[in-house]
């Protein structure tokens, strides 16, 4: 990352102190860090102390002449690969939201021909108000990346969302945007990945699905990604932020997922991750069940088989994937089922998880990967490895 630079708007909230630290952590992966810090932003942390963890002049004033003989502020927002807001507050972003340019930072944001990340930060009524939430949406719009605040304690007392997210994570969302080749291995190639569970209505309030957490799937989605595939991610419900960089699709039930996986046909890979539920009942009810009717005897819950997600796109006629890579998780005898599942399926691979032990919500997998003409088998690794070991066996497989 020694040739990158990002170009950090320091706002001013109480998080504007973690900022500190993402510089340091982006100085330890080499980035460059240039800051411009708002009126706001120096009620929390001084130039000083910016200037000397990042080894840079600090710039502030839209109107100083000393600043703009140094580097005008047109020039400072475009000799960047990177702008990145952090924290973002409710006011920079409503600023940016309407095009202002009142001061260095909004100039600054209108000014730039380069991507912006915004990382938000405030009081969660601030963060909930529809106000704010119209700007994000605009701002996406836009363009402008915007990156999910964590859930939990805040500052000020009160709990939900508006935290900073972890420094290790807005650090890896910057590493990401700048390791993102615009003529990576997989330049101009379409990839559909579906991730995480399926949900299946019982009545309003119950639902069968199963554990998995999406881990994998969306690291494999961002390792697509990474390699320059423009990635389509059709997810179930799991708790990890909407990631950036790729089209994401929400949905909740397999008929939902095939209907999203077909809508974004034609692609020239589809890797279906997803632990889709293999039924789903067969008359949900429209009112929540009562217990005592369970009591009285519900009898046997009547279920209907689930769309086989893989399998039809594998027999599509005209729009199959060049290259459709199914999962299989299971839990004994991995390698000959998989075998089995790559001939039902009739997908291209088959990437064979153990699921016996903690695979599924935890951070590591072990996979062997089944072709036609061979078994490859990786070691336990992280799951972000095992999904650039797989990004990059896909990208090979283009070149051949
Ligand atoms: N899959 C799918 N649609 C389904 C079921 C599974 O697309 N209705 C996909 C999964 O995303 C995975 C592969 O098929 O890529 C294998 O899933 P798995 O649950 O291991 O297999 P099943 O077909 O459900 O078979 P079994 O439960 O008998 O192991």
């Amino acid at each position: 990352m020694s040739d990158k630079s990002i170009l950090l708007i320091i706002g001013g909230g109480i998080a504007a102190y973690k900022s500190l630290e993402l510089t340091r952590e982006l100085g330890r992966s080499g980035v460059r860090t240039r800051c411009i810090l708002t009126n706001g932003g120096k009620e929390f942390v001084t130039p000083l102390t910016v200037s000397a963890l990042t080894g840079e002049k600090v710039f502030s004033e839209l109107f100083d002449l000393d600043d703009e003989a140094d580097m005008g502020h047109i020039q400072l927002s475009r000799s960047t690969d990177l702008v990145v807001v952090c924290p973002a507050t409710a006011d920079l972003m409503a600023k940016a939201t309407a095009g202002l340019a009142n001061d260095l930072a909004s100039t600054t944001l209108l000014a730039t021909d380069k991507p912006v990340l915004m990382v938000p930060a405030m009081n969660v009524r601030m963060w909930e108000h529809p106000a704010t939430q119209r700007n994000i949406r605009q701002l996406r719009l836009d363009g402008v990346e915007v990156m999910e605040p964590d859930v939990g304690d805040m500052a000020c007392g009160e709990f939900g969302p508006g935290r900073l997210p972890e420094v290790s994570r807005i650090k890896d969302e910057i590493l990401d945007h700048l390791a993102r080749p615009e003529d990576g291995p997989l330049s101009g190639k379409t990839a559909i990945v579906t991730a995480g569970p399926t949900r299946e209505a019982l009545d309003p309030v119950r639902y069968i699905s199963n554990h998995s957490s999406g881990k994998q799937g969306y690291a494999i989605a961002t390792a697509l990604a990474r390699l320059g595939a423009d990635v389509t991610l059709v997810s179930g419900p799991t708790a990890i932020p909407q990631p950036s960089g790729m089209n994401f699709v929400q949905i909740e039930t397999a008929v939902e997922m095939l209907d999203a996986v077909k809508k974004g046909l034609p692609s020239d890979i589809f890797v279906s991750v997803a632990a889709v539920a293999d039924w789903r009942p067969a008359e949900p009810s429209d009112i929540k069940i009562k217990a005592k009717t369970t009591k009285d005897g519900l009898g046997a819950l009547s279920l209907v088989e689930n769309p086989d997600i893989l399998k039809t796109i594998s027999h599509l006629k005209g729009k199959r994937p060049k290259l459709v890579v199914g999962f299989a998780a299971e839990t004994n005898d991995v390698e000959n089922h998989a075998q089995g599942k790559l001939e039902r399926k009739g997908c291209d691979w088959i990437v064979a998880n153990d699921v016996s032990g903690d695979v599924m919500g935890g951070s590591e997998n072990e996979i062997a990967l089944v072709k036609r003409d061979g078994i490859e088998r990786l070691p336990r690794m992280d799951k972000a490895a095992v999904a650039q070991n797989l990004a990059k066996r896909i990208a090979e497989s283009f070149e051949s």
